[in-house]
């Protein structure tokens, strides 16, 4: 598709090719990450970083993508070793790479920012540590976010150390409102999250047409909080059934801030890892007009963490 895109939730680490062993059919969040935890395991040197990176702008840009923010996981990594710095280092290398040597098919050039995420699951005082190996690059880094599994009372525990990634300059977004267990990956732990972090952005964030007051979708649409959604990763960790079950036409009907993603392309069938591809399925599941599509793109590139 020649539509001009903008991919905000994509995770490094979810654009390597997946284990020629395993296929695209995952049970559930918890089957993905294990995968996924491993995958990430090749990554062991600034070069690596950098060729990741770069093979995916890469892809991006053949696609029509002006510009992606993508997630990294520095905790596994530095679990094994590997010094944020080098991280940084790689990944910024293959940016700059990026934007001086691709150009889309439509002859624009390709920018990207860098998020680091923690892993939620390995809690607050590995997230604490991992904050502070990441603030000598902020900036360069251009927010913070939480993903992997969700666990009780992310929020809470969550909360303060976001308002110091805030306040050493830090943008905020983090995975919420994945789940429809009624976890707190569900939509109780996104109303508190929207609460007690404030957000700019909630990656994912479906499920708050889940509240049963319905205040949770009102408070979206109110606060213009942008979700980055990826209909076919939910259906492809079968947090949801199939695409059909996916409220995105509720979402863009009720008036909330959306873009479309991909999430872990890397993870999925050939049929379904472009954002070109994302955009089409939506687009014929959820009978989306080009001006919807459109401002897809557009509110996408609003919620950039480009300039405040
Ligand atoms: N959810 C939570 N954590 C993740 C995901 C996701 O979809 N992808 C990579 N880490
Ligand atoms: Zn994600």
């Amino acid at each position: 598709m020649a539509l001009p895109k903008v991919e905000l939730h994509v995770h490094l680490e979810g654009t390597i090719a997946r284990p020629e062993n395993t296929d695209a059919n995952f049970m559930s969040l918890g089957d993905f990450l294990g995968v996924y935890d491993k995958g990430m395991e090749k990554l062991q040197t600034a070069r690596d970083f950098h060729d990741v990176t770069l093979a995916y702008l890469r892809r991006a840009a053949d696609d029509e993508v002006r510009h992606v923010e993508m997630f990294f996981d520095p905790e596994p990594h530095m679990e094994r070793g590997i010094a944020a710095g080098a991280m940084v280092d790689g990944i910024e290398e293959a940016i700059d790479t990026a934007s001086r040597e691709l150009s889309t098919p439509a002859g624009a050039h390709i920018t990207a920012n860098m998020i680091f995420s923690w892993q939620r699951n390995r809690g607050v005082r590995s997230a604490e540590a991992c904050l502070q190996a990441m603030a000598p690059y902020v900036g360069r880094v251009v927010g913070v976010g939480t993903s992997s599994d969700y666990v009780a009372s992310w929020p809470e525990q969550y909360a303060p150390l976001y308002h110091k990634a805030e306040s050493l300059g830090f943008r905020k977004c983090c995975h919420a409102g994945e789940l429809t267990d009624g976890s707190d990956g569900d939509w109780s732990g996104m109303e508190r999250a929207l609460k007690l972090i404030d957000p700019e952005r909630i990656d994912h964030g479906y499920r708050c047409v889940a509240d049963p007051s319905g205040r949770l979708l009102e408070a979206v649409v109110e606060k213009q909080v942008h979700l980055t959604v990826c209909p076919l990763s939910n259906a492809r960790l079968r947090c949801i059934n199939s695409l059909a079950e996916h409220p995105l036409r509720r979402l863009i009907d009720s008036g909330c801030n959306i873009s479309l993603n991909s999430d872990d392309p890397g993870y999925v069938s050939d049929a379904e890892r472009h954002l070109t591809q994302v955009f089409a399925l939506c687009s014929d599941q959820f009978e989306l007009s080009l001006d919807e599509l459109a401002n897809i793109s557009k509110s996408a590139a609003r919620a950039a963490f480009i300039s405040e």
